[in-house]
């Protein structure tokens, strides 16, 4: 890829460094002391002990950042401008289910914006990264989002809302939503990772993808990668996107107005 800035290099080699624990963890999962946080939602020691090292690497690195993590939730930084957002493993369920589909997700906030974004998956080792204005890379290859143009020839991800996530009307709507989706579409799928499911669109190989109910760590590295490989990113309305807000519409230019709508008049 394009010369790689020090930030992201620092990002590679916190993500490389915890994840030799991850996947030892990975191959022991039985063996795993899992807690329940609530229903259908797992916090294993593994989740714990890969932000905790990807924190230190972090730190190490760049003593005055501050964090977002899924797990210690805000720790503020001398620099009040600058933080990492981190999902230590994205997928936690696929992970305690023996379902090779996770990853870490890394994000640089700068001044409010997302400036580097990184989403590893240790066992496939496929490493997702992109810079502000360098655009988007998978194990150093070039990667851009799709190029179709018609809902019918498209595949869209999609996460499904389920028991103690989203209220009764929430999951209603997505009822609706999928609905529309899948009489228009060539397909939907839900592989259970936010993070993976938008690298996987900045690589072409979903045309798009929506859900609601979303943490800032999950989309974070996420959405610069798909902004880098020139899809758009709006919320479900086709407004400016809000971390915090947690609904999320992405598709490469073609397709993000035909499924936004889609949803939209599904929705009413
Ligand atoms: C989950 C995954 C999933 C999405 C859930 C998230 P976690 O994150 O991204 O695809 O549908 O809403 O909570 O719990 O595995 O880190
Ligand atoms: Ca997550």
């Amino acid at each position: 890829m394009a010369l790689r800035s020090p930030n992201l290099n620092v990002m590679i080699r916190a993500a490389r460094e915890a994840s030799i624990k991850l996947k030892r963890d990975y191959g022991e999962v039985d063996q795993l002391q899992v807690s329940k946080k609530g229903p259908a939602d797992y916090v294993t020691a593994a989740d714990i002990r890969t932000e905790k090292i990807l924190r230190g690497e972090l730190t190490k690195a760049r003593p005055d950042y501050g964090f977002l993590m899924e797990e210690a939730g805000v720790v503020e930084g001398t620099d009040p401008d600058r933080r990492w957002i981190i999902d230590p493993i994205d997928g936690t369920t696929n992970f305690v289910h023996g379902i090779a589909h996770f990853a870490m997700s890394i994000a640089l906030q700068e001044h409010g914006r997302i400036t580097a974004g990184i989403v590893f998956n240790p066992i496939s080792e496929e490493l997702f990264c992109a810079e502000l204005g360098q655009g988007a890379y998978l194990n150093d290859r070039r990667i851009r989002v799709s190029s179709r143009g018609a809902m019918d020839n498209a595949v869209f991800a999609t996460g499904i809302p389920f028991m103690g996530r989203g209220s009764e009307g929430e999951h209603q709507t997505f009822l609706k939503e999928i609905g529309a989706v899948m009489a228009v579409s060539s397909g939907i799928r839900r592989f259970g990772s936010a993070a993976l499911d938008l690298a996987f669109v900045a690589a072409g190989r979903y045309d798009g993808f929506w859900e609601t109910g979303l943490q800032p760590w999950d989309i974070a590295a996420g959405v610069i990668l798909v902004r880098e490989a020139g899809g758009l990113v709006t919320d479900i309305q086709g407004r400016d996107l809000r971390l915090e807000a947690g609904s999320i519409l992405t598709a490469n230019r073609n397709l993000h107005q035909p499924l936004g709508q889609t949803l939209r008049q599904a929705r009413k």
